[in-house]
């Protein structure tokens, strides 16, 4: 029985290191924009900063990388002389390299030296208090140090006397020998000034300069014996700025609603303290540029082979689990490591262990029998073993948190039927938000005021636990700002109860077919770029793309600042299996379903291109995707070859005078409608495409005219080739840069960002 146990764990570590193998290729996220070189020397300049022309997000973030030495020297900023050695983006600082002050005098007490650099920073620069101190170092010396926080100034200093250097204290800087102070916060200016009391005279032997600086805290270790000496041949020392996005105050919760808000997928966005404007972060367990326009990557916390011992180790999306081996299970405490089983206490893992084992024998049996050539199958088979596996584990692991946590994983809650009774008054009439073949809709109020929605499903008992609460934790840990939230779920009802956060505004269905004209076209643009984004963002993993499988106009929700929330994504794959199909139908969502699907019987991401194009197609038309006697596709299709699409465009949109941005957006919808699913554009193709178009947009420049043939014939041909470069950096916005011009496609679309001075 050991030994098997023994070959068994052989074989399962072998697996693990296979897994490594494979996720190991996986590219190092992009720090600089497409194009732009993103080294100076050793210096990485991830964007916003940039080098190059349309690399970098307004003047204050150019980097001025000086090839005149060798190695090459990055300033801060056109004509600066300020030296960046290092760019963080954890807190939004940024390390620097000043000169420091001196002040020397020859043997008969005359001053040979002495300089007061002047350090002025632009906004949105200021020098940190919290990882900065001004040092002063000598025998004979007072230093002062004085500096700006916007018009108000701030004078402070320190002196430091002694006559020997014995007298020196030889580690701390405790003002004999060197003195130090902090530093208000948020200066952007500062001049240090030093000057002596007797000119060194008495210990110019062995002290004759001073010295003054800030310095970043951990770069100085003042010592006695070596300090002098050292500064003596010293210019400069490295000091920590801080920066953020903007130079006033900008709460994050007016930020995120503006369209230049810059924090990208997978991040958030942080006010810091003592500062203005705002910074953004990757979330927890994601890495990379939060404000790269591919945002923060997943970290693939598996690739350290020291986790998950006795199991293999699972990534998931901002966090991993482990498939503990046989014999042990998930720590509870945790849920991030394998603890030994106490079989006497789960009759359940018991049952489970003697399966498992009288499974992996004949599997043994099986190994030993055929030789290792064709193991190639049997790998597969023992790889659904684990699935099941598992699958058996998340089940646990969900409950297993609510024993060990008082009911949290992470953000997921798992809540009490009494509670969502009590929240529902008791599922009442008055509470229901919507209603359909998928189940209802019911708004609740949870005992701390919190506003959720819940959706109580249709349907039979489910058949597939484990795969539910699977779905639930992936789901659950899916955080973007275009995706409605997965609060929870309630396991304790026949079938299982979502929760998910209540957004205030309906549904993109009701504003365009109830409130008819509410939504300006821009609005449209700005529901169309969010809504791609969120798709896009949901099949954004390579290995393990969630598929919505039901977009559509009612699927899509809209908050108080008409920011688009994807909703009941993947919210199928929460239906017991088997029903999928039947759902989808059932949904009435004919006019959106992918015709190749109805070939295939597979949904993929393309699928979700198809749906998406026709909601675009009802954002352009205002028409509802299936009516009794039509279908908008096919009418939009038709109109588009014959060139006829002013007949089925929604008038209040025609006359706003975008008909040529209007036509991107049809011709965009188009392909996306394609028949063959590889035709289709990726979702991140459709979203990066849409953006550019919504930029250009806002300088419209067409002409206002239909394009039917017979009405403006000369126009053809010649718009359908033009390619419009947009380039609006640092001339404070003004639209000037806007250039046309011709032989490219659409797709060659330049997008440069059109933001002004940097804030
Ligand atoms: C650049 O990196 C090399 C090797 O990593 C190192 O030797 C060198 O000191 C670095 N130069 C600077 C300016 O940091
Ligand atoms: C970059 O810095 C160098 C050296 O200080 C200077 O000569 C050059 O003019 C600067 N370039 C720009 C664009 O500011
Ligand atoms: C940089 O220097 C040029 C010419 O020396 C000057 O015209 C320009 O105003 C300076 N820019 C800044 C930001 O100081
Ligand atoms: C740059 O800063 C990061 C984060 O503060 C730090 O991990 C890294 O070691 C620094 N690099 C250099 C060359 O100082
Ligand atoms: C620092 O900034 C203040 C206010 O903006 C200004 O009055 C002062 O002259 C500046 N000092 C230096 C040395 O640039
Ligand atoms: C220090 O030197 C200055 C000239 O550099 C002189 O005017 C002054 O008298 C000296 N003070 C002392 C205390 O020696
Ligand atoms: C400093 O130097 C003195 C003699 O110059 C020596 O005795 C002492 O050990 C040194 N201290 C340290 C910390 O190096
Ligand atoms: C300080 O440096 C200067 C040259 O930079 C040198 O002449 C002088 O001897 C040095 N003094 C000490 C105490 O090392």
């Amino acid at each position: 029985m050991a030994t098997f146990q023994g070959i068994l764990l052989i074989i399962q570590f072998s697996f693990v290191i296979i897994g490594v193998l494979i996720v190991s290729t996986t590219a190092a996220a992009p720090q600089a924009l497409p194009n732009c070189p993103d080294k100076c020397g050793n210096l990485t300049v991830p964007y916003p900063f940039g080098m190059a022309e349309g690399c970098y997000r307004g003047n204050a973030f150019f980097v001025n990388c000086s090839q005149a030495t060798d190695p090459p020297v990055a300033y801060l900023t056109k004509n600066g002389t300020v030296i960046i050695t290092n760019i963080s983006f954890a807190a939004g600082e940024l390390q620097i390299s000043t000169f420091i002050a001196r002040d020397c005098y020859s043997s008969s007490a005359l001053r040979t030296r002495r300089n007061s650099p002047v350090l002025r920073l632009p906004s949105p620069y200021t020098i940190s208090d919290t990882k900065n101190k001004f040092i002063a170092v000598g025998c004979d010396t007072y230093a002062i140090f004085k500096g700006f926080r916007g018009t108000e100034q701030s004078i402070t200093g320190c002196m430091s006397v002694c006559n020997s250097l014995e007298s020196v204290d030889q580690n701390s800087c405790s003002g004999v020998g060197c003195c130090q102070t902090n530093i208000p916060s948020g200066l952007h200016n500062r001049t240090v000034t030093l000057d002596s009391y007797s000119n060194h005279s008495g210990i110019w032997d062995f002290n004759p300069c001073s010295f003054a600086f800030i310095v970043e805290e951990t770069q100085f270790k003042f010592s006695g014996n070596t300090s002098f000496q050292q500064l003596n041949s010293t210019t400069r020392l490295p000091m920590i700025l801080n920066w953020a996005i903007g130079d006033e105050p900008d709460p994050c919760d007016v930020a995120q609603k503006r369209q230049d808000f810059v924090c990208k997928q997978n991040s958030k966005c942080v006010n810091p303290t003592n500062r203005n404007g705002y910074i953004c972060q990757c979330l927890e367990g994601y890495e990379g540029n939060p404000y790269h326009p591919d945002g923060c990557q997943d970290i693939d916390e598996c690739k350290d082979p020291n986790l998950c011992n006795h199991g293999e180790c699972k990534n998931l999306a901002g966090s991993y689990t482990c498939l503990c081996s046989k014999g042990y299970k998930l720590d509870s405490m945790n849920d991030k490591s394998c603890i030994k089983e106490n079989p006497k206490n789960n009759s359940k893992m018991t049952l489970l262990l003697i399966i498992s084992l009288s499974v992996s024998i004949d599997l043994l049996v099986l190994f030993v029998g055929i030789s290792w050539i064709c193991c190639g199958i049997k790998r597969r088979q023992y790889t659904k073993l684990k699935e099941k596996y598992f699958k058996e584990n998340g089940g646990l692991l969900l409950l297993q948190q609510l024993a060990s946590h008082g009911g949290t994983v992470e953000t997921t809650k798992i809540f009490s039927t009494e509670e969502l009774e009590k929240g529902t008054n008791n599922y009442h009439e008055s509470r229901i938000l919507g209603e359909g073949g998928y189940g209802t809709v019911y708004k609740g109020i949870l005992p701390d005021d919190k506003v959720v929605a819940i959706k109580k499903s249709k349907g039979g008992a489910p058949t597939q636990s484990d795969q539910f609460v699977n779905e639930v934790i992936v789901l659950s840990q899916i955080n973007h700002r275009n995706v409605v939230k997965l609060l929870g779920c309630c396991l304790e009802t026949e079938v299982p109860l979502l929760v998910y956060e209540f957004i205030t505004h309906g549904t993109l269905y009701e504003h365009i077919h109830k409130k008819r004209s509410s939504l300006s076209f821009e609005l449209r643009m700005k529901i169309a770029v969010e809504t791609a984004e969120a798709l896009a963002y949901l099949h954004s993993s390579t290995s393990n793309p969630i598929i919505h499988r039901d977009v559509k106009a009612e699927n899509i929700l809209l908050d108080d600042a008409y920011t688009a929330k994807v909703s009941d994504f993947g919210a199928s794959r929460l239906i017991p299996s088997g029903q999928t199909e039947i759902q989808t139908l059932v949904l009435g969502t004919f006019g959106y379903l992918d015709p190749e699907y109805l070939q295939s019987n597979q949904l993929t991401e393309k699928s979700d291109v198809y749906s998406f194009g026709v909601v675009l197609v009802e954002l352009l038309t205002s028409k509802m995707a299936l009516s009794k006697d039509s279908c908008l596709t096919s009418i939009f299709l038709s109109s588009m070859d014959e060139d006829c699409l002013n007949q089925i465009l929604d008038d209040d949109i025609v006359n706003e005078g975008n008909i040529e941005t209007v036509k991107n957006v049809a011709s965009l919808a188009k392909r996306c409608l394609r028949v063959k699913g590889e035709e289709r554009p990726t979702m991140k193709e459709v979203a990066m495409e849409l953006e550019g178009m919504r930029i250009t947009a806002k300088h419209p420049w067409g002409t206002n005219v239909g394009f039917c043939p017979e009405e403006n014939e000369y126009l053809l041909g010649s718009l359908d080739s033009d390619a419009y470069v947009l380039d609006v950096r640092g001339g404070g916005g003004s639209s000037s840069g806007l250039t046309t011009g011709t032989g490219y496609d659409s797709m060659q679309i330049q997008m440069l960002m059109p933001y002004g001075d940097g804030r």
